[in-house]
């Protein structure tokens, strides 16, 4: 059985004063029957880790260097994430992969970084608008997954979030058959090249534009684990939401 995994991504946004959103959070939910995580920026990430209650909400990063350390400067190693109290760490966003120019081979050598310091890697993949009229999606997401997962994952390392970018932060999200054409061909996709165990294990989440009033339709697609959400996961009562949906589904 896959355990849900409720996922927010806080982006460039919060300060010390955000802390008091996760406080909240972590009250509501003290024991909770999914995985609940949030991704806030690495400058909050230790006091987030301790703002937190034991078996309640759990913290992660953003990215993270390929390398564990050097001459890199203004760059975090998975490592350091480990140690501020990250358990997970999102990597290749389209963000980042739009920003930082990332390669899928980059973050592939990202998300070998993350195994070795004990973090679970959150791996984005995601077509573009143009992609997806092209008719081009399922191709641009298998070589995503070809190319940034690395050899012989399992759930205990590995998530794959399929965001459209052109859901992402625009209130549009795909069909109910777009998500699951797409999280079917994912799971399609792991089983091949890694064998039916592990891919069963890897839990699949969705991203873009979830909110609390479309949370449970997106859950109710099958091989959708949970939801990687960026702007509805910085208010405690709108990730709230999100959750209840995801853990009724
Ligand atoms: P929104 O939920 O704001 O669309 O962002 C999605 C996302 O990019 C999460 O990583």
């Amino acid at each position: 059985m896959r355990r849900k995994l409720a996922a927010g991504n806080w982006k460039m946004n919060g300060t010390a004063t955000s802390l008091a959103e996760l406080e909240k959070l972590s009250s509501l939910y003290p024991n909770p029957d999914i995985d609940i995580l949030i991704c806030p920026p690495a400058t909050l990430l230790h006091r987030a880790a301790q703002a937190v209650q034991a078996n309640s909400v759990i913290v992660g990063g953003q990215d993270c260097h390929a390398l564990v350390a050097g001459a890199h400067t203004g760059d975090l190693s998975a490592e350091m994430l480990k140690d501020a109290g990250a358990e997970y760490v999102i990597l290749g966003h389209s963000e980042r992969r739009q920003d930082h120019g990332e390669s899928d081979e980059l973050v592939r050598a990202k998300a070998i970084a993350a195994k070795d310091a004990g973090l679970i890697a959150i791996v984005c993949v995601g077509e573009s608008i143009e992609q997806r009229e092209a008719a081009e999606t399922l191709d641009v997401i298998g070589e995503q997954i070809s190319g940034s997962i690395p050899d012989q994952p399992i759930g205990e390392n590995l998530v794959v979030a399929y965001e459209p970018i052109w859901a992402i932060g625009t209130g549009k999200i795909p069909t109910l058959d777009q998500i699951c054409e797409v999280h079917d061909f994912m799971r399609t996709k792991l089983a091949d090249r890694f064998g039916a165990d592990s891919a069963s294990s890897i839990r699949l989440l969705y991203g873009g534009s979830v909110k609390p009033q479309n949370a449970s339709e997106i859950f109710s697609v099958s091989n959708v684990d949970g939801a990687l959400v960026g702007g509805a996961s910085l208010k405690a009562e709108d990730f709230s939401g999100i959750i209840q949906a995801l853990e009724n589904a």
